[in-house]
Protein backbone atom coordinates (compact mmCIF):
# COMPACT_ATOMS: atom_id res chain seq x y z
CA UNK A 1 0.00 0.00 0.00
CA UNK A 2 1.37 3.33 -0.93
CA UNK A 3 0.84 6.20 2.00
CA UNK A 4 0.77 9.30 1.12
CA UNK A 5 2.50 11.84 3.63
CA UNK A 6 1.44 14.95 5.21
CA UNK A 7 3.00 18.30 4.84
CA UNK A 8 4.23 18.04 8.70
CA UNK A 9 5.70 14.41 7.81
CA UNK A 10 7.72 15.84 4.47
CA UNK A 11 8.88 18.71 6.54
CA UNK A 12 10.54 15.59 9.03
CA UNK A 13 11.59 13.84 5.82
CA UNK A 14 13.63 16.72 4.03
CA UNK A 15 14.78 17.24 7.43
CA UNK A 16 16.49 13.96 7.34
CA UNK A 17 17.50 14.62 3.54
CA UNK A 18 19.55 17.56 4.45
CA UNK A 19 21.92 15.57 6.80
CA UNK A 20 21.85 13.38 3.72
CA UNK A 21 23.10 15.36 1.11
CA UNK A 22 25.30 17.49 3.31
CA UNK A 23 26.99 14.22 4.07
CA UNK A 24 27.18 12.79 0.51
CA UNK A 25 29.14 16.30 -0.13
CA UNK A 26 31.36 16.15 2.67
CA UNK A 27 32.52 12.49 1.12
CA UNK A 28 33.15 14.06 -2.05
CA UNK A 29 35.46 16.26 -0.61
CA UNK A 30 37.16 13.70 1.04
CA UNK A 31 37.01 10.79 -1.28
CA UNK A 32 40.98 10.21 -2.51
CA UNK A 33 43.16 7.48 -3.90
CA UNK A 34 45.05 5.73 -1.30
CA UNK A 35 41.97 6.09 1.19
CA UNK A 36 40.47 3.00 2.26
CA UNK A 37 36.64 2.93 1.91
CA UNK A 38 36.21 1.92 5.70
CA UNK A 39 37.59 5.52 5.92
CA UNK A 40 35.55 7.13 3.40
CA UNK A 41 32.60 5.54 5.59
CA UNK A 42 34.12 6.93 8.74
CA UNK A 43 33.85 10.14 7.80
CA UNK A 44 30.40 9.67 5.99
CA UNK A 45 29.66 8.17 9.88
CA UNK A 46 30.48 11.34 12.23
CA UNK A 47 29.16 13.74 9.82
CA UNK A 48 25.49 12.13 10.06
CA UNK A 49 25.69 11.62 13.74
CA UNK A 50 27.64 15.54 14.80
CA UNK A 51 24.26 16.46 12.33
CA UNK A 52 21.74 15.02 14.83
CA UNK A 53 20.65 12.05 12.33
CA UNK A 54 21.32 7.87 12.85
CA UNK A 55 22.85 6.08 9.57
CA UNK A 56 19.84 3.83 9.27
CA UNK A 57 22.37 1.16 7.17
CA UNK A 58 24.11 0.30 10.13
CA UNK A 59 22.82 -3.12 12.01
CA UNK A 60 19.85 -2.79 9.14
CA UNK A 61 19.42 -7.08 8.57
CA UNK A 62 23.29 -6.74 9.94
CA UNK A 63 24.92 -4.58 7.74
CA UNK A 64 28.24 -3.70 9.59
CA UNK A 65 28.14 0.06 8.54
CA UNK A 66 27.06 3.39 8.17
CA UNK A 67 26.89 3.49 5.15
CA UNK A 68 27.30 1.61 1.40
CA UNK A 69 30.83 1.90 -0.83
CA UNK A 70 30.62 0.46 -3.82
CA UNK A 71 33.47 0.84 -6.30
CA UNK A 72 33.46 0.03 -9.83
CA UNK A 73 32.45 -2.92 -10.71
CA UNK A 74 30.41 -3.07 -7.37
CA UNK A 75 27.03 -2.04 -8.11
CA UNK A 76 25.26 -1.54 -4.53
CA UNK A 77 25.43 -2.77 -1.19
CA UNK A 78 29.37 -2.78 -0.75
CA UNK A 79 30.64 -3.54 2.36
CA UNK A 80 33.26 -0.17 3.58
CA UNK A 81 36.75 -2.39 4.83
CA UNK A 82 40.23 -2.59 3.36
CA UNK A 83 39.28 -2.24 -0.60
CA UNK A 84 41.83 0.71 -0.88
CA UNK A 85 40.57 3.62 -3.23
CA UNK A 86 42.91 4.23 -6.56
CA UNK A 87 43.39 6.65 -8.94
CA UNK A 88 40.79 6.29 -11.80
CA UNK A 89 38.47 4.13 -9.38
CA UNK A 90 34.40 5.64 -10.01
CA UNK A 91 33.33 5.73 -6.42
CA UNK A 92 29.27 5.27 -5.20
CA UNK A 93 28.38 6.06 -1.75
CA UNK A 94 25.00 5.24 -0.64
CA UNK A 95 23.47 6.61 2.57
CA UNK A 96 20.20 6.72 4.66
CA UNK A 97 19.75 8.64 7.57
CA UNK A 98 16.85 8.64 10.15
CA UNK A 99 16.40 11.63 11.91
CA UNK A 100 13.43 11.65 14.46
CA UNK A 101 11.83 8.46 13.37
CA UNK A 102 11.80 9.70 9.19
CA UNK A 103 13.97 8.31 6.69
CA UNK A 104 16.23 10.38 3.97
CA UNK A 105 18.44 8.58 1.03
CA UNK A 106 20.41 9.02 -1.45
CA UNK A 107 23.63 8.38 -3.80
CA UNK A 108 26.09 9.76 -5.66
CA UNK A 109 29.17 8.17 -7.53
CA UNK A 110 32.30 10.33 -7.20
CA UNK A 111 35.15 10.00 -9.75
CA UNK A 112 38.35 10.06 -8.24
CA UNK A 113 41.55 11.43 -9.76
CA UNK A 114 42.49 10.38 -13.45
CA UNK A 115 39.06 8.74 -14.59
CA UNK A 116 38.76 7.18 -18.30
CA UNK A 117 36.43 9.07 -20.52
CA UNK A 118 34.08 6.05 -20.86
CA UNK A 119 34.06 5.80 -16.93
CA UNK A 120 32.86 9.54 -16.77
CA UNK A 121 30.13 8.91 -18.83
CA UNK A 122 29.13 6.42 -17.58
CA UNK A 123 28.55 8.45 -14.48
CA UNK A 124 27.46 11.60 -16.21
CA UNK A 125 24.88 9.36 -18.29
CA UNK A 126 23.74 7.83 -14.68
CA UNK A 127 22.96 10.96 -13.13
CA UNK A 128 21.33 12.44 -16.76
CA UNK A 129 18.81 8.92 -16.04
CA UNK A 130 17.46 10.27 -12.81
CA UNK A 131 16.64 13.80 -14.37
CA UNK A 132 15.37 12.44 -17.90
CA UNK A 133 12.79 10.20 -14.80
CA UNK A 134 11.80 13.53 -12.79
CA UNK A 135 11.34 15.85 -15.74
CA UNK A 136 8.08 15.20 -16.68
CA UNK A 137 6.98 13.30 -13.40
CA UNK A 138 3.76 14.87 -11.47
CA UNK A 139 0.77 13.50 -9.58
CA UNK A 140 -0.79 11.51 -11.96
CA UNK A 141 2.00 10.08 -13.87
CA UNK A 142 2.00 6.27 -14.12
CA UNK A 143 4.89 4.46 -12.11
CA UNK A 144 5.86 3.01 -15.55
CA UNK A 145 7.38 6.10 -17.26
CA UNK A 146 9.88 6.36 -14.48
CA UNK A 147 11.48 3.33 -15.10
CA UNK A 148 10.60 4.06 -19.05
CA UNK A 149 12.59 7.41 -19.42
CA UNK A 150 15.55 5.46 -17.00
CA UNK A 151 15.73 2.54 -19.33
CA UNK A 152 15.64 4.51 -22.96
CA UNK A 153 18.44 7.11 -21.88
CA UNK A 154 20.56 4.56 -20.38
CA UNK A 155 20.00 2.09 -23.63
CA UNK A 156 20.51 4.47 -26.12
CA UNK A 157 23.74 5.01 -24.82
CA UNK A 158 24.46 0.96 -24.79
CA UNK A 159 24.26 1.02 -21.30
CA UNK A 160 22.55 -1.76 -19.45
CA UNK A 161 20.09 -0.82 -16.52
CA UNK A 162 20.58 -3.20 -13.28
CA UNK A 163 17.16 -4.95 -12.60
CA UNK A 164 17.77 -6.70 -9.69
CA UNK A 165 17.96 -3.32 -7.43
CA UNK A 166 15.25 -0.67 -7.57
CA UNK A 167 13.98 2.16 -6.00
CA UNK A 168 11.39 2.61 -3.25
CA UNK A 169 9.08 4.55 -1.40
CA UNK A 170 10.40 6.13 1.98
CA UNK A 171 8.89 7.49 4.96
CA UNK A 172 9.16 5.84 8.73
CA UNK A 173 10.47 3.06 7.27
CA UNK A 174 14.13 3.01 4.34
CA UNK A 175 12.22 0.71 1.64
CA UNK A 176 8.01 1.56 1.60
CA UNK A 177 5.94 0.11 -1.44
CA UNK A 178 6.09 0.96 -4.47
CA UNK A 179 8.77 -0.77 -5.92
CA UNK A 180 10.40 2.35 -8.49
CA UNK A 181 12.11 -0.30 -11.23
CA UNK A 182 14.45 1.49 -13.25
CA UNK A 183 13.05 -0.20 -16.41
CA UNK A 184 9.26 -0.48 -17.61
CA UNK A 185 7.18 0.70 -20.19
CA UNK A 186 5.50 3.87 -20.32
CA UNK A 187 1.23 3.97 -19.51
CA UNK A 188 1.58 1.60 -17.04
CA UNK A 189 1.82 0.63 -13.44
CA UNK A 190 -0.10 2.68 -10.34
CA UNK A 191 -0.70 6.63 -10.79
CA UNK A 192 1.70 8.46 -8.38
CA UNK A 193 -0.64 10.68 -5.94
CA UNK A 194 0.46 13.65 -4.68
CA UNK A 195 2.09 13.78 -1.56
CA UNK A 196 3.92 10.42 -2.32
CA UNK A 197 7.36 10.55 -0.96
CA UNK A 198 9.73 8.13 -3.47
CA UNK A 199 13.38 7.00 -3.99
CA UNK A 200 14.36 7.64 -7.86
CA UNK A 201 17.89 5.91 -8.05
CA UNK A 202 19.27 3.95 -11.25
CA UNK A 203 21.66 1.50 -11.51
CA UNK A 204 23.26 1.71 -14.87
CA UNK A 205 26.21 -1.00 -16.04
CA UNK A 206 28.45 -0.30 -18.42
CA UNK A 207 28.30 -3.83 -19.76
CA UNK A 208 25.82 -6.66 -18.99
CA UNK A 209 22.74 -5.94 -16.41
CA UNK A 210 23.11 -9.20 -14.51
CA UNK A 211 24.54 -9.03 -11.48
CA UNK A 212 26.65 -11.63 -8.60
CA UNK A 213 26.56 -11.86 -4.57
CA UNK A 214 29.92 -11.87 -3.44
CA UNK A 215 30.91 -14.01 -0.70
CA UNK A 216 30.39 -11.57 2.02
CA UNK A 217 26.29 -11.81 1.46
CA UNK A 218 25.84 -8.05 0.55
CA UNK A 219 28.43 -6.68 -2.11
CA UNK A 220 26.48 -6.84 -5.50
CA UNK A 221 28.68 -7.21 -8.44
CA UNK A 222 28.13 -7.10 -12.36
CA UNK A 223 28.18 -10.74 -14.11
CA UNK A 224 31.48 -9.40 -16.88
CA UNK A 225 32.88 -7.11 -14.23
CA UNK A 226 32.44 -3.78 -15.93
CA UNK A 227 31.97 -0.70 -14.14
CA UNK A 228 28.38 0.61 -12.92
CA UNK A 229 27.20 3.54 -11.30
CA UNK A 230 24.62 4.66 -9.38
CA UNK A 231 22.44 7.91 -8.69
CA UNK A 232 19.40 8.74 -6.08
CA UNK A 233 17.92 11.12 -4.68
CA UNK A 234 14.30 11.03 -2.26
CA UNK A 235 11.73 13.38 -4.45
CA UNK A 236 7.98 14.30 -3.36
CA UNK A 237 5.06 14.11 -6.14
CA UNK A 238 4.05 17.35 -6.43
CA UNK A 239 0.58 18.31 -8.64
CA UNK A 240 2.92 20.29 -11.11
CA UNK A 241 5.98 18.23 -10.97
CA UNK A 242 8.75 17.13 -8.07
CA UNK A 243 10.62 18.42 -5.43
CA UNK A 244 13.98 17.23 -4.84
CA UNK A 245 14.74 16.51 -0.99
CA UNK A 246 18.40 15.77 -1.14
CA UNK A 247 19.96 18.51 -3.72
CO1 LIG B 1 17.44 3.93 -2.01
Amino acid sequence: MIRTKTEEQIAKIAEACRIVKGALEFAGKKVCAGMTTAELNEFVHRYVVANGGNPSSLGYYGFPAACCVSVNEEVVHGIPGDRVIEDGDIVTVDLTVEKDGWQGDACRTFCVGNVSEDKRKLVRVTEECFFQAVEHLRAGTPLGDIGAAVQEHAESNGYGVIREFVGHGIGREMHEDPNVPNFGKRGTGVRLRANTVICIEPMIAMGTWRTETLSDGWTAVTADRKPAAHYENTVVIRPDGVQILTL
